[in-house]
C-alpha cells in the first residue's frame, strides 16, 4: 500500500461474521471482526500497526527497537513478538508497581526475549528511554523508538489498510455496516479506520470507546493523527473533529479497572459466542455496545471490532470472576 514499507507479520484477513446467539439475545444484527486472531503471540490490533512500524525500522537500518506502555501492555507483547520474528533487539520500558508478577503479557514479553525495564511512572519512562536510546545508538544499534500504543501516522496505516480489508469483505458478504464499535486508547486504531473510510468515500459511523482519556482530548488526538496519516500517504488531510465520534462514558472506575458492565460483557461474549474479551479494552467497548442495544439507540448492522487483549485475563482473574 502507498509509499510505506510493510512487513508481513499478521495473519490477515481476520474473520468477519455475524454473532448469531448474541444477535438473538440483543434483538440486533451484531457482527464481529476478529482482530484478536491476528496471530503474533496471541493476537490483537498491534500486529497490524507493527507491519508498518517495523517496515520503517528496517528501512532505517535499525537493529533495535524501544517501546513503552503499562506493565500489562498488549502493544509491548506484540512488539516483542514482531522483533523476535524480524531479528531485532527489543527493549520494553514498562510502568509498573514494586511487585510485578510474571503473568499475562509480562510473562510473554520475557518468553519472547525482550529486555524488560520496569519504571515507576511516565516521567521515569521518558528519562529511561532517552538514556537507553543514547546507549543503543552508541553501540551502533540505531534504535527505532515506538511511542505508547504504536500510534504514529505510520502505525495507524495498519488500520487504514484494515479499513480496505473490511471494505472488500463487506462487498463479498453483500453487507454494509451502520455502526462500527471498538476500544480506543491512544487513538491509532480509530485514526487509521477514519482515514481509510474518508479515502474510500464510505461513511460508516465509527464509535471509539475510550478506555482512559477524556473524549475531547481523544477526539483531538485522533483527528490530528488521521490527518498526519492522510498527508503521509499522499491524500488531502480532510478529517475534521466532527468526523470523530468518541465516548468516554464507559471508562468505569479507571484505566485497567474492570467496571461491572465490562464484567457482564466478558461473561456474555464468552457464554454466547465463545469469544474472549479483555477487561482493559474490549470489554469496555462491548459494554458500550450492550448499553446502546438495551437503550435502543443503535439499529441496523452493527460491527464490533475485537482488538485483542486476552492475555490480560490471566493477570487479572480475581478481579473478573
Ligand atoms: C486490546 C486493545 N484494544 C484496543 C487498544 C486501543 O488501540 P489504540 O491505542 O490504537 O487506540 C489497545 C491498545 O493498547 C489494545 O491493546
Amino acid at each position: 500500500m502507498m509509499n510505506l514499507r510493510r512487513v508481513k507479520i499478521a495473519s490477515l484477513p481476520t474473520d468477519l461474521y455475524r454473532m448469531n446467539r448474541l444477535s438473538d439475545y440483543l434483538g440486533l444484527d451484531v457482527y464481529i471482526k476478529r482482530d484478536d486472531n491476528t496471530g503474533l503471540a496471541l493476537g490483537g490490533n498491534k500486529a497490524r500497526k507493527l507491519e508498518f512500524l517495523l517496515g520503517e525500522a528496517l528501512d532505517k537500518g535499525s537493529k533495535s527497537v524501544i517501546t513503552t506502555g503499562a506493565v500489562q501492555s498488549n502493544h509491548a507483547r506484540q512488539t516483542a513478538a514482531a522483533c523476535a520474528l524480524s531479528g531485532l533487539e527489543c527493549h520494553l520500558v514498562l510502568e509498573g508497581g514494586k511487585s510485578v508478577p510474571n503473568q499475562g503479557n509480562l510473562l510473554l514479553d520475557r518468553l519472547l526475549g525482550a529486555e524488560v525495564h520496569i519504571v515507576k511512572d511516565e516521567d521515569e519512562a521518558n528519562m529511561y528511554i532517552n538514556a537507553l536510546q543514547a546507549k543503543l545508538a552508541a553501540e551502533g544499534k540505531n534504535p527505532y523508538v515506538i511511542p505508547v500504543g504504536g500510534s504514529t501516522p505510520v502505525g495507524a496505516a495498519g488500520y487504514f489498510a484494515a479499513m480496505m480489508e473490511l471494505f472488500s469483505q463487506s462487498r463479498e458478504h453483500g453487507i454494509s455496516f451502520d455502526k462500527i464499535i471498538f476500544a480506543s486508547g491512544s487513538g491509532g486504531t480509530h485514526a487509521g479506520l477514519l482515514a481509510g473510510a474518508l479515502c474510500l468515500g464510505v461513511a460508516p459511523s465509527l464509535l471509539g470507546v475510550s478506555v482512559s482519556r477524556a473524549a475531547a482530548l481523544l477526539r483531538r488526538q485522533t483527528v490530528d493523527l488521521a490527518n498526519a496519516l492522510l498527508s503521509r500517504v499522499g491524500f488531502p488531510a480532510l478529517a475534521t473533529p466532527s468526523d470523530v465520534n468518541v465516548t468516554d462514558q464507559f471508562i468505569g472506575p479507571g484505566y485497567g479497572v474492570p467496571s461491572d458492565e465490562a464484567k457482564e460483557a466478558i461473561r456474555l461474549f464468552a457464554h454466547l459466542e465463545g469469544v474472549l474479551l479483555d477487561p482493559v479494552y474490549t470489554a469496555k467497548a462491548a459494554a458500550a455496545l450492550l448499553h446502546m442495544a438495551k437503550e435502543g439507540t443503535i439499529q441496523g448492522n452493527i460491527l464490533f471490532w475485537h482488538t485483542g487483549g486476552s492475555p490480560v485475563l490471566f493477570a487479572m482473574g480475581d478481579q473478573i470472576i
